[in-house]
């Protein structure tokens, strides 16, 4: 059976992307993960791709003369890749249509919360789990979902829920739902890439 071509998109210390090139190998998602797009230099995940053998792309925005000049250079080095999903884990640029109308409803992200409680523009990272602290919730959790123009919004394809201990703080607490995340993420994009779940 032929394997479905994915790209990544991400941004930090890309533990989530090795988790899912590793699950991709192991067979348990059946994809290639054809490259990685970052928009930072120097960051974690790029020494993850080199180590991993997968292409990789910087493509920051003050390379660009405009948002959208930078989003038609994803697209274009995407489709390069012939990627037909698009793979968001920890990236913190801007999608834009150009890049959604390329690949309709074959873009997903993954959230450390359960949207919409702890979403929106400006929470990603340790915000998310500093205000699910501060609001004192009993329990937080992870949502893959399709992604629209707005930032946290579209629709829903999977949570699952992640316990709050007494004394976490956002580190301890950012650690428990990553490491839950590892092994979500690609569950779910299983289902989604082998149509199991529906996207429409
Ligand atoms: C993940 O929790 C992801 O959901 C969030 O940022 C984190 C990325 O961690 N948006 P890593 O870079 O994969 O280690």
């Amino acid at each position: 059976m032929v394997k479905t071509k994915v790209a990544v998109l991400a941004s930090g210390d890309g533990s989530n992307f090795e988790a899912l090139v590793n699950a991709t190998r192991a067979g348990s998602l059946h994809a290639e993960i054809v490259g990685l797009i970052t928009n930072r230099a120097g960051v974690g995940v790029l020494s993850r791709a080199e180590r991993l053998k997968v292409p990789s792309a910087t493509l920051a925005r003050a390379q660009f003369s405009s948002p959208e000049e930078w989003n038609i250079a994803i697209r274009d080095q995407l489709k390069k890749w012939q990627a037909e999903w698009i793979i968001l884990a920890g990236y913190t640029g801007l999608i834009g249509a150009t890049i959604l109308a390329a690949f309709p409803n074959r873009v997903v992200n993954s959230h450390p919360s359960l949207l919409p409680k702890f979403g929106g523009k400006g929470m990603y990272g340790d915000k998310v789990h500093a205000a699910v602290l501060q609001a004192k919730e009993l329990e937080t959790g992870i949502t893959v979902h399709l992604l629209n123009e707005r930032f946290d919004e579209g629709p829903i394809v999977a949570q699952t829920k992640v316990a709050i201990e007494a004394n976490d703080t956002a580190e301890s607490l950012a650690e428990r739902v990553k490491s839950r995340e590892r092994l979500f993420y690609p569950t779910v994009l299983q289902d989604l890439l082998t149509g199991r779940i529906k996207t429409r």
